[in-house]
C-alpha cells in the first residue's frame, strides 16, 4: 500500500515536472535551439537539436514536431540522425521549387534541409544536405554529403574548419543562387557562400564585426544565422535582416539575439549602423538560438520567430525534460522619421485557444489597493492598457504564493520594464537564475504604456508597447503558486484595461 502511494506520488511528480501548456518542450530528453522552421501545406514544422537518449546536451538530431496553429504540437519521429559518428547539429529548410537540386522531380520538387555534420571524435564539423519529397515528413540524407568539406571551409575560419557551423540557406530570386550563410563558433564573423543547385558551393565574402559599425564589441561568439527580407511596415520597401545569437554580452548576460538590418547584393551584407537601443530581440536571460519560419504563404506574410529558452543547460530543475521553445512571436519593422525598430508579438492563434477569466475597464489604481487577488492561473495571457504617474511604478506578480512570486514591473520616471526573479522560487540551480532583467520602455505618444505577459507554467514572456522590447525569462515556483496581484506604488495609474485570460489546450 505504501509502496504504491509512493509510486503514485512519484508518477504525479513526474507527470507535472513544470511541463509547460502552450510551448513545446520535448516528449523526453534534452533540446537546444529550433531547426529548419518550414510551413509546408497547412502544417508548421518544427526541428530542433535534440538528444532523445538523455537529458543533457549530446549525442544531437534533428528531432520533429508538426502544428496545425503553432500552439498544439504533435511529437513525430526524428527527421535528420546522429548516424555513423556523425551527428546532425543546427541548420535550416527551404523548399526547392525548381528542384534546382535533382533531389526531387519537376512535379514534386524537394525539400531541402541543410545542416551542420559533426564529429565528436575529433570536433570536426561540415556541412551536409538532406531531402524530403513526401512533404516533409521523412528525410533522407544526400549520398553525396559532406556539400562543404572541412578543407573547404579551412581556409575561411581560424580553426581551419572545426568551428564551422549553422548553415541558414535561402534562394535569393534577384540573382537566381542559393545562399549560404555559416557562423564561425567563438568567432565574431559570419561568412557567406553561393551555389546554382544546392549542392556545390563556393565563397563568397565575410561579415565580420569590424564591418558592423557601432555594434558593441562584447557581442562576441556569434552562432546560429538566420537571414531574410522584411517589409518596412508603411511603406512599399523591405531590407535586408541578419539575425544572430552571439554566445556572450547579451543584456541579461551571456547569450541572446541581435537583429542588423542592410543590403545585400547576392554577394555580400552591408549592414545599416547599429542603434543599440534597438538591437536586442530580448533582454531576458532565456531567448537564444532564434530562428523563422521559412515557406510562409504570401497571404499571410508574417515573419515568425521561435528560439530556445533555456540558458542554463542541464541545471533547470526539470526531470523529463530540458529546453522549452518559447512562444512564436511575430517580427516586424516600423520606421518613424529615420529611427527603425523591431516589434514583436505573440502569434494570434494564442487568443484562439484562451478564455477571460476577468476584463477590467476604466479604474483608477491608488497605493494600497491589491486588484487580482481573487484570479488563479499558471498558464496565462494577460494585458495590462494603463496611463500612470510620473513617479508610480506599476506591480504585476505572476505564479505567487506566501513569498514566492515574479514580478513585472513599469516604473515611469526611470522608463523602465522589468522581470524581477528574485522570489520566483527555485532559483539556486544556476548562478544566472535569479536577479531583474530590464528593458527600456517609453509611454506611446499619448502617454499609454502596454504591458503584455505570456506566463506559461515555468516561464514569463512580458512584451512591452507595440512589442519594441521583450523580456523572456525561466521560472520554478511551486507548483501551487498561481496567485496573481496587480498593485501601484508612489503614485496613481488609470488602468484603460486589463484583460486576464487562461489558456488551456484539449
Ligand atoms: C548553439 C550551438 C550551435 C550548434 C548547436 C549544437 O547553441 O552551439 O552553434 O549547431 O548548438 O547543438
Amino acid at each position: 500500500m505504501i509502496v504504491s502511494i509512493l509510486c503514485l506520488l512519484a508518477t504525479q511528480a513526474v507527470a507535472a515536472d513544470y511541463r509547460p501548456v502552450f510551448h513545446f518542450v520535448p516528449d523526453q530528453n534534452w533540446m537546444n535551439e529550433p531547426n529548419g522552421l518550414i510551413k509546408i501545406g497547412s502544417t508548421w514544422h518544427l526541428f530542433y537539436q535534440h538528444n532523445p537518449t538523455a537529458n543533457v546536451w549530446g549525442n544531437l538530431n534533428w528531432g520533429h514536431a508538426t502544428s496545425s496553429d503553432l500552439v498544439q504540437w504533435t511529437h513525430q519521429p526524428l527527421a535528420i540522425t546522429s548516424e555513423n559518428g556523425v551527428e546532425a547539429f543546427t541548420g535550416t529548410s527551404y523548399y526547392d521549387i525548381d528542384n534546382t537540386s535533382g533531389l526531387g522531380t519537376s512535379q514534386n520538387p524537394p525539400y531541402l534541409a541543410w545542416y551542420t555534420g559533426y564529429f565528436p571524435s575529433n570536433g570536426t564539423q561540415d556541412q551536409r544536405l538532406a531531402f524530403s519529397i513526401d512533404d516533409g515528413v521523412t528525410w533522407t540524407k544526400f549520398a553525396g554529403n559532406p556539400i562543404i568539406s572541412a578543407a573547404q571551409e579551412a581556409p575561411h575560419d581560424e580553426t581551419g574548419g572545426l568551428e564551422t557551423r549553422d548553415p541558414k540557406v535561402f534562394y535569393h530570386d534577384a540573382t537566381g543562387k542559393w545562399i549560404m550563410l555559416l557562423a564561425h563558433g567563438g568567432q565574431n564573423k559570419l561568412s557567406f557562400w553561393t551555389s546554382t543547385d544546392a549542392k556545390h558551393w563556393a565563397w563568397a565574402s565575410d561579415l565580420t564585426m569590424a564591418q558592423v559599425p557601432g555594434l558593441p564589441s562584447t557581442a562576441e561568439a556569434w552562432e546560429v544565422p538566420d537571414m531574410f527580407e522584411l517589409p518596412i511596415e508603411g511603406t512599399d520597401e523591405t531590407t535586408w535582416v541578419v539575425i544572430v545569437t552571439p554566445a556572450q554580452g547579451s543584456p541579461a548576460g551571456g547569450n541572446g539575439v541581435f537583429a542588423l538590418t542592410g543590403s545585400f547584393d547576392g554577394t555580400s551584407f552591408q549592414p545599416d549602423p547599429v542603434d543599440v537601443s534597438t538591437l536586442w530581440l530580448d533582454y531576458g536571460r532565456d531567448f537564444d538560438g532564434a530562428m523563422s519560419w521559412e515557406n510562409v504563404p504570401a497571404v499571410d506574410g508574417r515573419r515568425i520567430l521561435a528560439a530556445i529558452s533555456n540558458s542554463y543547460g542541464a541545471n533547470p530543475p526539470t526531470n523529463t525534460w530540458k529546453g522549452m521553445l518559447s512562444f512564436p512571436r511575430t517580427l516586424a519593422l516600423q520606421q518613424t522619421g529615420s529611427a527603425r525598430r523591431f516589434l514583436q508579438l505573440p502569434v494570434a492563434e494564442l487568443d484562439n485557444v484562451s478564455s477571460s477569466l476577468t476584463a477590467i475597464q476604466n479604474q483608477t489604481i491608488s497605493p494600497g489597493q491589491n486588484l487580482l487577488s481573487s484570479i488563479h492561473g499558471t498558464s496565462l495571457d494577460i494585458q495590462v492598457v494603463f496611463t500612470i504617474n510620473t513617479d508610480a511604478v506599476l506591480s504585476l506578480a505572476v505564479r505567487k504564493a506566501g513569498s514566492q512570486q515574479t514580478v513585472i514591473r513599469y516604473n515611469r520616471s526611470n522608463g523602465t520594464l522589468s522581470v524581477d526573479r528574485t522570489a520566483s522560487g527555485n532559483i539556486s540551480y544556476d548562478s544566472a537564475a535569479g536577479g531583474v532583467h530590464s528593458a527600456p520602455l517609453v509611454p506611446d505618444s499619448s502617454g499609454v504604456v502596454r504591458i503584455r505577459v505570456l506566463v506559461d507554467t515555468c516561464s514569463v514572456e512580458v512584451f512591452g508597447g507595440e512589442g519594441e522590447v521583450v523580456i523572456s525569462d525561466l521560472i520554478f515556483p511551486d507548483e501551487t503558486a498561481d496567485e496573481l496581484s496587480l498593485q501601484v506604488t508612489g503614485g496613481t495609474a488609470i488602468l484603460q484595461t486589463v484583460d486576464v485570460r487562461e489558456i488551456a489546450l484539449n
